[in-house]
């Protein structure tokens, strides 16, 4: 982890969450950080300015009228100063400012000030978490593009369990320390990357198919991520309306055995397979060569045959990538169904998104998903398929750096 020379704003706001902030502060700084901090009225409730001014080196900066700070660095300075805000804790109250474009105070302001990306790591109890305007702040502030950290999940300073806790600072740190690796270097320079995306087309006759409602925005936005990171990266698509991504070896398909054919004609050399396609389960057993008549009578019946499962054909392979990891749409007890289907498909992991959620999922523009391994599970909020994609392929990169071996009990 190297933050080295980096200038991080730190913003503190009044959760109790902020006795934590001195660790975070030393964690920064030992990873080469240079640390200025702001903090609201009300986290001086709950850490004091003194022990941030001892670890910091330098004292936190509260108020926007202090004549004497404002000599030294003012606040526009200061936000131009930033390499990357956090904010840490992030109250309900914080978020709702944030989101919302309030220059209250001097904490509010500077995130309207600088260009810096920031980073928000809520901490409420976990009522206050899911409460219907704290979540619709959570999208507006994905929306304008700050970037979320956590919550956590877990016991809580007021005795609930659940979403809610700060995440720790260490991983905040490694946070931002993945940021700006990804930044300045390639995370997956040399490694190669196979994605499927979009749905599969059944063909029933010439004019009539079987499909779904994938639009491949999830499978092309973990392709443009993936891009974006250094790999080199072939995308296998069903039919969308989407441009395909540049920088990208597009193979377009249309039914699941093809998108199989072009899958194995894929893996070879490949480190990397990401199943994100919504491939049909079933074809027709027959395709009628001719438009099939409007019968004057009675129902029209089409039998099916399974198609071949593409990801745990992959998996099974002998030229089978290092990680290979697919995606659940699950509408019912979507966590242990993906677990199950981890095992049952050979996968190192699986992406599990709950299609049944309103505003996420099929041909939606953002996406919420958990990530499960043999070892760990970690939700990602929701979010634009964008920045979500991004924020699983820095998990993927952990996963490939700390030599995760295949996983398939
Ligand atoms: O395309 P969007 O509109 O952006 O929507 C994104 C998405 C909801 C399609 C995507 O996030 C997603 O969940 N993709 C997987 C959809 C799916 O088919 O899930 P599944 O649970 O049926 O399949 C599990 C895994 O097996 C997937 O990796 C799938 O690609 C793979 N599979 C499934 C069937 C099959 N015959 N062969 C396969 O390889």
């Amino acid at each position: 982890m190297s933050l080295t020379g980096k200038h991080i704003l730190l913003g503190i706001s009044g959760g109790i969450a902020a006795y934590k902030t001195p660790m975070l502060v030393r964690l920064l700084r030992q990873a080469g950080a240079e640390v200025q901090i702001v903090m609201t009225h009300s986290a001086a409730e709950f850490v004091t300015p003194l022990t941030l001014a001892a670890v910091a080196g330098v004292a936190p900066r509260g108020d926007m009228f202090d004549l004497q700070a404002e000599a030294a660095m003012g606040h526009i300075e200061l936000g131009r100063w930033a390499d990357a805000v956090l904010i840490a804790p992030a109250t309900a109250h914080t978020l709702a400012q944030l989101a919302n474009g309030f220059a209250g105070d001097l904490l509010s302001t500077l995130c309207l000030a600088t260009r810096a990306p920031v980073f928000v790591a809520p901490a409420m109890n976990q009522a206050m978490w899911d409460a219907a305007p704290v979540q619709a702040n959570v999208r507006l502030l994905l929306e304008h593009g700050r970037r979320l950290l956590g919550p956590s999940s877990g016991e809580q300073a007021c005795g609930d369990v659940g979403p809610g806790r700060m995440m720790e600072p260490d991983l905040l740190v490694r946070a931002l320390s993945d940021h700006f690796s990804a930044g300045s270097h390639a995370l997956l320079a040399g490694r190669r990357i196979t994605i499927t995306a979009g749905p599969t087309r059944e063909a029933i006759d010439p004019v009539r198919f079987i499909s779904n409602h994938s639009s491949g925005k999830q499978g092309y936005a973990m392709a443009e991520a993936a891009r974006s990171l250094g790999a080199e990266v072939t995308l296998i698509t069903g039919p969308t309306a989407l441009s395909a991504p540049t920088g990208v070896s597009v193979v377009a398909v249309d039914s699941a055995e093809q998108m199989l054919g072009a899958s194995l004609g894929a893996i070879e050399g490949c480190d990397v397979f990401i199943g994100v396609a919504a491939v049909a389960d079933y074809r027709p057993a027959v395709v009628h060569q001719q438009k099939i008549k409007r019968h004057q009578e009675g129902l029209a019946v089409i039998s099916l045959l399974q198609n071949p499962d593409i990801i745990a054909t992959v998996a099974r392979d002998a030229r089978r990538p290092k990680l290979v990891v697919g995606f659940a749409a699950e509408t019912n007890n979507a966590i242990q169904n993906a677990r199950d289907k981890r095992v049952r498909k050979g996968l190192d992991a699986i992406i599990v998104n709950d299609v049944s959620a309103p505003g996420i999922g099929f041909n939606s523009d953002n996406n919420a998903a958990t990530l499960i391994t043999a070892h760990s599970e970690i939700a990602f909020p929701a979010q634009a398929k964008a920045s979500l994609a991004r924020a699983l392929l820095l998990e993927l990169v952990r996963m490939i750096d700390s030599g995760l071996a295949p996983t398939n009990p």
